[in-house]
Formats: structure tokens, C-alpha cells, sequence
């Protein structure tokens, strides 16, 4: 009981300290163009803002299209037989500069900060490779990410999604930000040990109609706050590859979850000699 009792209290200090840093921190926010202030105002509302690599136009878009090349040539599954077996294959790529350029795109860390009202940290970078599955499991079961209170994810479509290749999906943020229903869904997420629903008790919650699906052709570009909106990658008939940018505020919530998008176990695409993109260290903290 007194133990229960010191928990809430340390819960309760923590979200004091965090309130005060976050009012502290909004004089200090970089400035934002209209149209990159509109992608935080949607994030805000809805939780996701979706867009494309040619909206955006970072000045180093083409370097990465062309290492996303080479990177998926050399990771297909005739090539790395470790993905043979297995439905999902996640590649490390943060310390490619082809990728880490891309992330560290001064806008794109303006954009973030604003949403985040924090300093943040680039957690890393993923490609993930899904192949078709029958059964929902890990991140295709309905969740919500608990590394931080605000945790951006800006995923880069490499092929075209449609609905036969497992779309991303949410839920608004505006239909579960207030009252019963969001603690309800965390109440049965909670039940199933945080592993996350499937589609048949997600339906029971929030009728499908609601469910927003990001369908879109390669160079789709997904903003989307993982720990606001409950999410999913939806089951595939079909392969679907994508990059997953990962942000958080500097000092994150749960920096023990955080260390997943860095995981040694995660092996970095074994490029040959001539399609080598350039190592460097690059800053993760801003
Ligand atoms: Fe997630």
C-alpha cells in the first residue's frame, strides 16, 4: 500500500516537472513556415499528418532515394537469407549518413521540436521489411507506443501500399482524446499484457468507419505521434517496405523501450563495396 502510495506520488511529481518544462521550453521553440506549422496543427488534432517526400522537398531527398535503392536491393530476401522465414525483417540504418542526413534535416527537426515542446532525441532509423502474414501479431495488433508522453514516427512508404500490402492505420486522436473510450481501449490493451487487440475487439470499440487507413504510392510520407493514436500495421497479402524515423523528447518516459530503435541485434544491410553509402557520426541529440 505505502509502496502503491510513493509510486503515485513519484508519477505525479514526474508529470509536474514535465508540465513546467514544456512552458519553460515554448519561448525557445524554432520558428515554423505556415505550411510546416499546419503539419504540428494536424498532429495536435489528429495525431497523424500524411504527406509525400516531394512536398516536403529536403534538400537531401535524392540522396536518399538513392540509398533506399541500394539498401533494398541488397536486402532482398534472395540476398539475406535471414528473411527467408521470417515475416518481418528490421534493418538498423542510423549510422548510414544517406538516411541520418535525411532525418536530421533542420526543418524536419523544427517540426518535430514544435510538436514535441521539448529538446528531442533521434532515436534512430529502421527500415522494416513485412511479408504476408495470416494472423495479426507484435505491431499489426491495435496499440500505442509507450517510449515517451509525445514520441514522433515519420514513416517513408518505399513501395506502393495499397490495401493488400498492409497500410498503416489509426484511429484519430479527436475520437479517443477525451472521456471513457480512450481508457477503455487502454483498460483492454492493459488486459491483453499491452500486446494489443485484434481487428475483431478493436471493432467492438471503435466501429471500422472511423478507422483511417494510409493507402498511398512510394515516397508517402507518414507524420504520426505513436503514443497519442492507437495504431497498427494492417494484415498484408502482399510485401511492404518502409523507413521509420523515431523521435522523442531528450529525456524520454521509458528510455528502456527507446533502446529498441538502436538494438545491436538488429542487423545493418550488408551493402557491397561500390553501393557502400558513407559512415559518419552524425548528432542525435538537439
Ligand atoms: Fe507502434
Amino acid at each position: 500500500m505505502l509502496k502503491e502510495i510513493g509510486y503515485k506520488v513519484w508519477q505525479l511529481k514526474t508529470e509536474f516537472v514535465y508540465r513546467l518544462a514544456l512552458k519553460k521550453y515554448a519561448k525557445s521553440l524554432p520558428a515554423l513556415s505556415p505550411a510546416d506549422r499546419q503539419i504540428v496543427d494536424r498532429l495536435q488534432q489528429e495525431g497523424v499528418y500524411v504527406t509525400s517526400l516531394e512536398k516536403l522537398g529536403f534538400a537531401s531527398t535524392p540522396q536518399l532515394l538513392d540509398a533506399c535503392s541500394k539498401v533494398l536491393s541488397c536486402t532482398e530476401p534472395e540476398c539475406d537469407r535471414s528473411v527467408a522465414k521470417s515475416p518481418l525483417q528490421i534493418y538498423a540504418l542510423s549510422e548510414l549518413t544517406d538516411f541520418s542526413l535525411w532525418g536530421n534535416d533542420k526543418r524536419l527537426l523544427d517540426i518535430v521540436q514544435n510538436y514535441i515542446g521539448l529538446p528531442i532525441k533521434f532515436q534512430g532509423i529502421q527500415l522494416r521489411r513485412e511479408s504476408s502474414h495470416p494472423d495479426q501479431f507484435g505491431a499489426m495488433l491495435w496499440h500505442k507506443d509507450g517510449d515517451d508522453r509525445r514520441s514522433i514516427k515519420v514513416i517513408i512508404y518505399l513501395s506502393d501500399v495499397d490495401r493488400e500490402h498492409g497500410p498503416f492505420e489509426y484511429i484519430p486522436k479527436s475520437l479517443t482524446a477525451v472521456g471513457w473510450l480512450r481508457f477503455w481501449i487502454d483498460y483492454q490493451i492493459f488486459r491483453t499484457g499491452f500486446s494489443g487487440l485484434k481487428n475483431d475487439k478493436m471493432e467492438q470499440l471503435v466501429p471500422r468507419s472511423a478507422w483511417k487507413s494510409c493507402v498511398g504510392a512510394a515516397g508517402t510520407v507518414i507524420f504520426v505521434d505513436t503514443h497519442s493514436v492507437f495504431h497498427h500495421g494492417s494484415l498484408r497479402t502482399a510485401e511492404r517496405s518502409a523507413l521509420f524515423f523515431v523521435y522523442t523528447a531528450r529525456h524520454p518516459k521509458r528510455p528502456d523501450l527507446c533502446r529498441r530503435y538502436s538494438h545491436p541485434s538488429h542487423p545493418r544491410p550488408n551493402l557491397s563495396p561500390n553501393a557502400q553509402t558513407s559512415e559518419a557520426a552524425v548528432s542525435l541529440e538537439v
